[in-house]
């Protein structure tokens, strides 16, 4: 089966490895927008060694198309490391981000993000991109 089938999506506010995308519902064609993307806004994921969110990836798919376009990924690389042991490190990266770009036509957001044992999973929101 396509890895498709494995990609599991659902409401953000009962489910915390959906990523959430947070922005503009209407932009003008080419201006900079502030796409912000995170797992667990409503409800905290965990961020230990052996359960954490390890990217999210974000693409872009022009409306009346069926080509996603990358636009970025973010990687969150330490989640407590130490030599003294599991979860005893000073750093944990956080699920979360922000991507600037610009739009020339409407499309969608699509983010996918992956935790290291419940799997692939996706949300999607809408741009509409004036003049
Ligand atoms: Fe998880």
């Amino acid at each position: 089966m396509a890895i498709t089938n494995y990609v599991k999506t659902a409401e953000f506010a009962t489910e915390k490895h959906v990523p959430v995308i947070t922005a503009p519902d209407t932009v003008k064609a080419g201006e900079r927008v502030v796409i912000e993307l995170e797992v667990g806004k409503e409800i905290a994921h965990p961020n230990t060694v052996e359960h954490h969110i390890s990217w999210i990836k974000l693409y872009y798919v022009e409306e009346g198309t069926q080509l996603p376009y990358e636009v970025a990924r973010l990687e969150f690389n330490v989640h407590g490391e130490a030599p003294t042991g599991a979860n005893e490190g000073p750093v944990h990266a956080e699920a979360a981000g922000v991507v600037t770009a610009s739009f020339k036509k409407s499309g969608r957001l699509i983010a996918t993000s992956y935790c290291n044992i419940h799997g692939l999973w996706e949300s999607e929101k809408n741009i509409v991109v004036e003049g």
